[in-house]
Formats: C-alpha cells, sequence, structure tokens
C-alpha cells in the first residue's frame, strides 16, 4: 500500500490557549496536529517548536525536566504541548510568538475546547467526590503519563454515581486517577466495591497512597497481580457490574482481558475500553495487530448481545477513544445501548 505523507501546518500557540503547568512548563492542547508521543511510542511526534521562528528543544523531554529546568525543553505528548520557554518567561506576556509546526490530525479537527489545557472539565472535583489539589498531585505527578483523560473518567463517574453497581472492576489502576474517581462515586452513594487490578510494584503502592489520600479506602480492594494471573478469579465477586479495561494494549492481551470480562461481566453490565481510537490503537500494539479496537471488534463479532460503541473524534475530543460495551441478556435485540439504563437497581 502507498503511504500518503501527512500534510505538514505551522500552528500559531495563542496566549489565551496557553496554560501553566508547574515550574518552567506550560501546556497547551493540540487539536490540529497529528498526535504525538505515547509511552509505547516516546519518539513519535514530529513536531518542531519555534518562539519568534527560532526553533526550541531538544524535544521528547521528560517532563520533569521541563518543569525543573525549562530553556526551550519540551514534549508533545499525546494532544498536549507540554514546553518551557528559552529564558524561562511566561509564554502568555513576554510578548513573543510561538508556533509549532508538525503533521495535520488526519480527519476532522475537533473544535478546541473553550476551557483550554483541559479536554472538559471534571466532574469529580469538590467535597463530595475529590479534592483538586490531590487531583493537581496526582496530575503532576512522575509517574502521572498514561492516566486516563478527563472525559473518560468523567463517564467512569457518572457510569458508577448513577447506576449504583455492588461491583466494579479496573485492570490496569496504574497510580488510581480513574480507581479515585470510581471510588468516589461510590463512597458517594454509600456501597459497592472497587477492585484494581495492578502488577507493577511502583505504581501499585502509588495506587494504595493515592487511595487512602482520597479518603475511600473503605471501597477499593487494590490487587497486586496480572489480569493473566490464575488466582485473579478467587479474589473478585463472581458477577461485576461495570469493568474498566485499560491495561496491556497488545492484541493478544487485550484479547485475554476482553474474555476474561466476559466471563465476569453480569447480565447488562457495562465493560468500558480505553485506547480503542482508530489510529491510536494500532500504535499501541508491538504485535502489529490492531490492538485493543481489533481485538474488542474480533470478540464482539459473532455475538450479538454484545452491543459496542465507540466514543472517538470528532464527537469525542480525545484521539485515544473509549469503547463502551453493554453485555444485554434479554432479547438480544440491536437496540444499542438502550437498554443501558434499564439495569438501574429495580
Ligand atoms: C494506561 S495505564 C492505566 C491507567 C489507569 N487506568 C488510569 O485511569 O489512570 C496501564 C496500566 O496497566 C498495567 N498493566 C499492564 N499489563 C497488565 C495486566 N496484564 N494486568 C493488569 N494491569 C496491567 C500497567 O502496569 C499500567 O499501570
Amino acid at each position: 500500500m502507498t503511504q500518503v505523507p501527512s500534510q505538514e501546518v505551522t500552528v500559531p500557540i495563542l496566549a489565551k490557549h496557553i496554560d501553566a503547568e508547574d515550574g518552567h512548563c506550560w501546556m497547551t492542547v493540540l487539536p490540529e496536529l497529528g498526535s504525538g508521543d505515547t509511552a509505547a511510542d516516546p519518539g513519535a511526534s514530529q513536531a518542531q517548536l519555534f518562539e519568534n521562528g527560532a526553533p526550541l528543544g531538544p524535544a521528547h523531554a521528560s517532563h520533569a525536566d521541563i518543569r525543573a529546568r525549562g530553556g526551550g525543553l519540551f514534549s508533545h505528548w499525546g494532544d498536549v504541548l507540554y514546553f518551557s520557554t528559552s529564558d524561562n518567561a511566561d509564554p502568555r506576556t513576554g510578548g513573543r510568538e510561538y508556533t509549532i509546526r508538525g503533521p495535520r490530525r488526519e480527519g476532522e479537527i475537533p473544535p478546541r475546547h473553550v476551557l483550554g489545557g483541559s479536554e472538559v472539565v471534571p466532574s469529580f472535583t469538590g467535597q463530595s467526590f475529590i479534592d483538586r489539589a490531590l487531583l493537581d498531585e496526582m496530575h503532576r505527578h512522575d509517574e502521572s503519563s498514561g492516566k486516563s483523560s478527563w472525559g473518560t473518567r468523567n463517564i467512569l463517574h457518572a457510569f458508577v454515581l448513577s447506576l449504583q453497581p455492588k461491583a466494579v472492576l479496573e485492570i490496569g489502576a496504574h497510580i488510581g486517577s480513574a480507581s479515585i474517581v470510581m471510588a468516589a462515586a461510590l463512597k458517594a452513594t454509600g456501597s459497592g466495591r472497587l477492585y484494581c487490578v495492578e502488577p507493577n510494584d511502583a505504581y501499585f503502592k502509588h495506587l494504595v497512597e493515592f487511595i487512602g489520600k482520597a479518603g475511600v479506602a473503605d471501597f477499593v480492594t487494590p490487587l497486586q497481580m496480572f489480569s493473566t494471573a490464575p488466582e485473579l478469579r478467587s479474589r473478585l465477586p463472581e458477577k461485576i457490574e461495570i469493568i474498566y479495561l485499560d491495561a496491556n494494549h497488545s492484541y493478544s492481551n487485550a484479547a485475554h482481558d476482553i474474555a476474561l470480562s466476559d466471563q465476569l461481566l453480569a447480565d447488562n453490565g457495562l465493560l468500558l475500553l480505553d485506547d480503542v481510537g482508530p489510529s491510536v490503537s494500532p500504535r499501541l500494539d508491538p504485535e502489529g495487530r490492531g490492538g485493543v479496537r481489533q481485538a474488542l471488534l474480533d470478540f464482539a463479532k459473532h455475538r450479538p448481545d454484545l452491543h459496542v460503541m465507540f466514543m472517538e473524534p470528532p464527537m469525542w475530543f480525545n484521539p485515544c477513544g473509549l469503547g463502551i460495551v453493554c453485555k444485554q441478556s434479554v432479547g438480544h435485540s440491536r437496540h444499542g445501548l438502550g437498554s443501558l439504563f434499564g439495569w438501574l437497581r429495580s
């Protein structure tokens, strides 16, 4: 197949679209450019950043270095540019022009969200849910790369809050950015339990720490293991109403985790899968088999009871995409997610 080169664009970075991140680091969302670096491909971005026409850099800098040293270091991570200025002056008031050049986003360009650096406003902040200072601490955490987007966390929060599940499972909890959001919703409803599976020693330690800081430990069972561990089933309830899958993004691991989720999912339960975006999913798959998206499509192909919906651009700002699957128990009629709210406790 002939590869068509992506068209290059140069985009001005307006002061009103720049948010202070931390230290010498500033951030802005880049709706016009194709997605940048990811954990699986940390050198993916080809973007070049300019200050009054002079190149800044080096690119692909660690966010900790940008914050601590600045001096022009930058990172085009996903859809966000984390950057610093040549002399660490505030780019919003220094009177200089910043532009970024790189491959244009394929397809339609999503509208820039009026609220700047955040794709959407988190719905789970405040007294009854999570303190903004804790969210900021997690957002700035050295290990924060890989966390779910605000939009995904908003959906998880809304589902848990309104559907009031008895059991929720997160496969791939990382440092707990989505875990504390779902657990805060359980706490607000006063019942239910979240099971968080995370194998990595360092992430697991932070996960437990942040669950404690969020005041939701009574509603969470953290499990340090891989989703493939045979003993996992014995640590979980027989049926689970909501599962959030965001673990290893290779096709074979995703296929395993989807099959496991299918076995665990209660009738009319929901499975949410991160990183199913059509361009992002294959990029995150070292096996070259299309990643989570393809694994889901293959699994659901001959399953009329599984209703699959993809949240992706232009309706969904984040190109990482979110898959929502409803496992419908009655009739298998093709009414999409229509039966979802029929699952509310009767
Ligand atoms: C993208 S991060 C998850 C982000 C998290 N869900 C959030 O909302 O912030 C993926 C996580 O999955 C974990 N992981 C990798 N393979 C796994 C497996 N087989 N089972 C469970 N977790 C796994 C990784 O250690 C990593 O912390």
